[in-house]
């Protein structure tokens, strides 16, 4: 594979965008692993710039670093957004404004206008997200990054001693309740297949950070308390989670891929663009248990 590409820092944070590299072409051990700690280098946010991928090589490339949700040998998304997967390809979540000839969604509409964690309500959320910029409005429509390792880093020891031994359920039902037209949410997606116990306090895999992991999108309560200590201690930490000096916002260009670690990053999706086109395709990456960030650590 070429390796003449650049690797240019879009914030302190690590966001970085890589240009000359075409992700259709397959990538050896050796160059894999470099991009992989790149991803890291890069708090777990990368924009791979100028791509002609078809699905088919747009999956090949997110298999690299794990099983995308809807592969056959992983398990399906919630079945309520099933009605937004490619019909060719379940790996892939298609987000659009727009309809189809027949009058259908070409994909889910204002997806992710809140901030989230892909997949939190899984007992394995998501790793990775590729999501690939097909078409996007002329302004507007960007995507918001708040990075959880250095909203951690930014505790007082004593919060992060307290937050220590803390689980967090998350559910799929609570964006259901707030973000889904009710014909669009199926029951089955209330059934308990997608609600999670996590710690609030992850450390990844890879790098051995800790980071905050629970996000109004899917975190319902925190675990043993009572609801208005949950709810004053989870809005204490999204306040601090989303402080500007955490966020990174991605604006998007054609064509571009943005692959980012949903174990230390939320996301968020402005739907400021109107009626102006937007269409985007995904694969998630079935990534493992959250691993406890443990006291004194
Ligand atoms: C999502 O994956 O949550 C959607 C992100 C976006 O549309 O920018």
């Amino acid at each position: 594979m070429r390796r003449n590409h650049v690797v240019n820092l879009l914030s302190p944070l690590g966001p970085s965008e890589v240009r000359g590299l075409n992700l259709a072409e397959p990538m050896d051990g050796e160059f894999l692993s470099e991009i992989k700690t790149l991803w890291q280098q890069a708090g777990g946010l990368l924009i791979f710039r100028d791509q002609q991928l078809n699905q088919r090589q747009h999956i090949d490339f997110s298999r690299q670093f794990g099983t995308p949700f809807g592969s056959p040998d992983g398990v399906p998304l919630q079945d309520t957004v099933s009605r937004y997967l490619h019909p060719d390809h379940p790996e892939i979540y298609r987000v659009s404004n727009q309809l189809d000839a027949a009058g259908q969604p070409r994909g889910r509409a204002r997806a992710g206008t809140y901030w989230h964690s892909d997949v939190s309500f899984r007992e394995r959320p998501a790793s990775a997200s590729i999501l690939y910029a097909k078409e996007i409005p002329k302004v507007g429509g960007d995507t918001l990054f708040a990075n959880t390792q250095a909203a951690y880093a930014a505790l007082s020891e004593a919060m992060k001693d307290l937050l220590a031994p803390l689980t967090a359920v998350h559910d799929f039902a609570v964006a259901a309740a707030t973000q889904y037209a009710q014909p669009v949410v199926i029951n089955g997606d209330f059934d308990g297949t997608n609600q999670a116990l996590h710690p609030v306090v992850r450390q990844h895999p890879d790098s051995g950070r800790k980071s905050i992991f629970v996000n109004p999108g899917f975190t319902s309560h925190l675990q043993g308390f009572e609801k208005p200590e949950s709810d004053a201690l989870l809005n204490f930490l999204y306040g601090h989670m989303t402080r500007p000096e955490f966020i990174f916002r991605q604006v998007w260009q054609d064509n571009d891929v943005v692959m980012w670690d949903n174990r230390l990053l939320m996301h968020y999706a402005l739907a400021d663009y109107g009626t102006e086109p937007r269409y985007l395709e995904r694969t998630t990456i079935i990534g493992e248990r959250p691993a406890p960030g443990a006291i004194g650590t």
